[in-house]
């Protein structure tokens, strides 16, 4: 598997110990999915802060902090605390920091929409950690970000289902051609491609989490095209339930963490006409 879950669960699950957070506050968003952290400057946290974070990370797939200010320096920074920082195949990024990707639109971009369901790059031997994102304008309405917990959409599932899930591998392509708002398909020639398993153990909790998208997973390997299109229909529309989902509506200043091994991301639209400008930094798995 190219998906490895290392040596076991290094971090224990909440409930086992439950110890209450020192120096950070954490409030969660939903009973499966998100938590808004409190008490912490981003542009100089603390090693034990840093702990703490990491650890409301895991206990919550997608953190987020409010009134934050941070230079694309600090920004690094802070990406580099989780590992290695990846470089997008494709996307636009910041003069002098490869590093650091540009998401912007306005009144003259070529569009300024939403984004349909999707895990980042899992088209590669190695999908990245995480992002993290970091919004300076927003639009008064829409361009939300919603985050969807693959552990509980793993969970859910029929016991049935689980076990023929577990040998399976889906096909996962990142098409540059592609918009990526809706699914487009059959992916082009220039797309990028790697399989991985559809059921995913999470290196850091050991928990089991759904790995397939709607935008970037096209069949499930060894399997007849129709039986595996029918299949992966089944999960998409599984996944992308309302209860698994955290909305989150942005602020300036806002910066939210997710960790892209157990969670989906989309977006929502909004007009044409606003401004919408984020900051995001993607870091690699531990073993890349
Ligand atoms: C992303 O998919 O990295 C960006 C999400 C967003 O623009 O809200």
């Amino acid at each position: 598997s190219t998906l490895r879950g290392g040596d076991g669960p290094r971090y224990r699950p909440p409930g086992e110990d439950g110890a209450p957070y020192e120096t950070i506050s954490v409030d969660k968003l939903t009973p499966v999915i998100g938590a808004e952290v409190g008490g912490v400057d981003l542009a100089r946290p603390s090693n034990r802060q840093m702990d703490e974070i990491h650890r409301a990370l895991a206990e919550n797939s997608v953190i987020f902090f409010r009134d934050q200010q941070l230079t694309p320096e600090q920004h690094l920074d802070f990406g580099c605390r989780f590992g290695p920082l990846h470089l997008h195949p494709a996307a636009p990024h910041a003069p002098g920091h490869p590093e650091l990707m540009i998401i912007h639109a306005d009144k003259d971009s070529p569009r300024a929409n939403g984004e349909g369901w999707h895990s980042d790059v899992s088209c590669d031997l190695e999908p990245p950690m995480g992002s993290i994102l970091y919004i300076t304008t927003c639009p008064p309405h829409g361009g939300d970000t919603m985050f969807a917990s693959m552990y509980a959409a793993y969970d859910t599932l029929p016991e049935a289902m689980k076990a023929k899930l577990e040998p399976l591998r889906g096909v996962n392509y990142y098409d540059p051609t592609s918009d990526y708002v809706v699914r487009k398909g059959p992916p082009s020639e220039k797309a990028l491609r790697w399989t991985h398993p559809v059921i995913r153990v999470h290196p850091a909790t050991g928990r089991k989490a759904l790995y397939v998208n709607r935008l970037m997973t096209f069949g499930i390997e060894g399997m007849d095209p129709a039986e595996g299109d029918a299949l992966l229909a089944y999960l998409f529309d599984h996944q992308e339930q309302r209860q698994f989902i955290y909305r989150h509506v942005w602020r300036p200043g806002d910066v939210i963490l997710w960790d892209n091994r157990c969670t989906l991301h989309a977006r929502t639209d909004f007009s044409p006409d606003e401004r919408r400008l984020l900051r995001r930094i993607t870091v690699q798995t531990e073993s890349a």
